[in-house]
């Protein structure tokens, strides 16, 4: 597989915030990447250095091969770039907004047109040419984003947050069309902070305040997950909380919707413990038991207690 990015010790500092420090990455032609943290951990400043649009204060940058310090132009040339507030212009319609694109990319103008019926097509907005941008749905506007950013058809896409805010239907089309352009052998680096995207991604970085906490693909990293997972489905929630809270295993009590997420040292004590201390406690326990940790569990754990550097 021909690797498509290669990032060595990228570092950015803002002042004194080090926003980016010292993370190195490669992405190979028809995989994923995902950047996943929190808000504040580096991930947009991350993708900003992968296309060049911030100069590093040390590290390197290659995209197809291609130097970015030292051939900025050629190496961008093969790369696409979404923003994670990327602007459309709202006042020009879908048509107008792609052959905009299409000319900022110095794509000759002959190839232009067929070009734009061909992303209508893939990204689904055939009949919407002549709509105004600012007059589309939030998914719509994410495609028509998409399909301005692959207009020159780059073979590497960086993507910051590119569904952030849009429903889980429409976030599952976007990956769709992100699952066909991976399949046409693109590499993709993809930012984003729901768990799953993640878990469509072949390879993870979870970033925090700068740093890469921790790397591997989906299955790894839940398979390098430290202690067990206990599912416990209770009511009042609060009250189960509590209770669970005090057992000598327990590490953490986390809330997913009507159920709980208990992670412990070993499930063996707390499995045989919890059910009398909860019901001591006036607490109807509908379920309890041991389930695979996902990745959610893994990053939440490791935010918890970030290793320390
Ligand atoms: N242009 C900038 N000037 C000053 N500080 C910045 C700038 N861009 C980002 N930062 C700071 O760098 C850190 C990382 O930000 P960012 O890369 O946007 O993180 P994320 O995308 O993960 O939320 C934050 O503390 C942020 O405030
Ligand atoms: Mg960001």
């Amino acid at each position: 597989m021909s690797t498509l990015v290669e990032a060595r010790a990228l570092s950015k500092s803002f002042g004194k915030t080090r926003a980016v420090q010292g993370i190195s990455l490669t992405v190979a032609a028809g995989e994923a990447y995902g950047l996943v943290g929190p808000d504040g951990a580096g991930k947009t400043t991350a993708i900003r250095l992968l296309i060049g649009a911030l100069t590093p204060d040390a590290g390197s940058v290659e995209l197809c091969g291609i130097n970015l310090a030292t051939d900025p132009d050629k190496a961008r040339s093969s790369a696409g770039y979404l923003a994670q507030r990327f602007a459309l212009y709202t006042d020009l319609t879908v048509q107008e907004n792609l052959a905009f694109f299409a000319a900022v990319r110095g794509m000759p103008p002959g190839a232009v047109q067929a070009r734009i019926t061909e992303l209508l097509g893939f990204v689904n907005l055939a009949g919407f040419e002549n709509r105004l941008a600012g007059q589309l749905s939030g998914g719509m506007k994410q495609k028509l984003g998409l399909a301005c950013a692959i207009v020159h058809a780059p073979t590497v896409l960086l993507l910051d947050e590119p569904t952030a805010g849009v429903d889980p239907v429409t976030r599952q089309d976007f990956w769709q069309l992100l699952i066909r352009l991976l399949a046409g052998g693109m590499a993709l680096v993809v930012t984003t902070t729901y768990m799953d995207e993640a878990a469509r991604c072949q390879r993870l970085g979870f970033m925090h305040s700068g740093r890469m906490l921790t790397t591997g693909s989906p299955r790894a990293l839940t398979q390098a997950f430290d202690g067990a997972v206990l599912e416990l489905t209770a009511a009042p929630l609060k009250q189960a909380r509590r209770i669970c809270m005090q057992d000598e295993d327990l590490v953490e009590a986390v809330t997913f919707g009507d159920r709980l997420h208990l992670r412990v040292r070993s499930a063996a004590g707390p499995l045989q413990r919890l059910p009398a201390a909860l019901a001591a406690a006036a607490v109807t326990v509908t379920q309890l038991r041991p389930i695979a940790p996902t990745l959610e569990d893994v990053f939440i754990a490791l935010l918890a207690a970030p290793p320390t550097p």
